[in-house]
């Protein structure tokens, strides 16, 4: 179902709540579709997730990540795009389609490789997390200097 593969980080708890999440989503794309269960299994994940996401930003608090409040917007940005679904779904609306379950794993795999990596370094190896940044702002400045307007 899910397309790509789940980066680990070495980082037991971290990886085990990664894994768990996305083998929950996989499941329940390859059950049969029948809106009541859909929903009760939907609501068990978009809470498992809540706990989670809870985790991981209790784990920046106590690390000062300075992207915190970046890393938890992506967060709750998925979480209400969720409890939309899982609204639209209980009205009758929406069912969990093939497209649902492709944009839940490519959010997931995208996060996870990008953001989640990104504060796995600062914790692991902060000289390389700040050598990144640094590479980035050039990036940045010297996109800006290509295309000032
Ligand atoms: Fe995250
Ligand atoms: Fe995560």
């Amino acid at each position: 179902m899910a397309k790509g593969r789940l980066l680990e980080f070495g980082w037991a708890e971290m990886d085990r709540q990664h894994k768990l999440l996305v083998g929950a989503i996989d499941f329940l794309g390859r059950s049969p579709r029948q809106r009541t269960s859909d929903l009760v299994e939907l609501r068990r994940i978009l809470q498992e997730i809540k706990e989670h996401f809870d985790w991981e930003e209790t784990q920046m608090l106590l690390a000062g990540y300075p992207e915190l409040g970046r890393h938890k917007a992506d967060h709750h940005r998925q979480l209400l795009n969720l409890q939309d679904l899982c609204k639209l779904v209980d009205e009758g609306h929406e069912t969990l389609d093939a497209d649902f379950f492709a944009a839940c794993s490519e959010w997931n795999f995208r996060h996870i490789r990008s953001m989640d990596a990104d504060f796995v370094l600062f914790r692991d190896d902060r000289e390389a997390w700040d050598l990144q940044r640094e590479l980035r702002s050039w990036e940045y400045e010297i996109r800006l200097a290509e295309h000032p307007d």
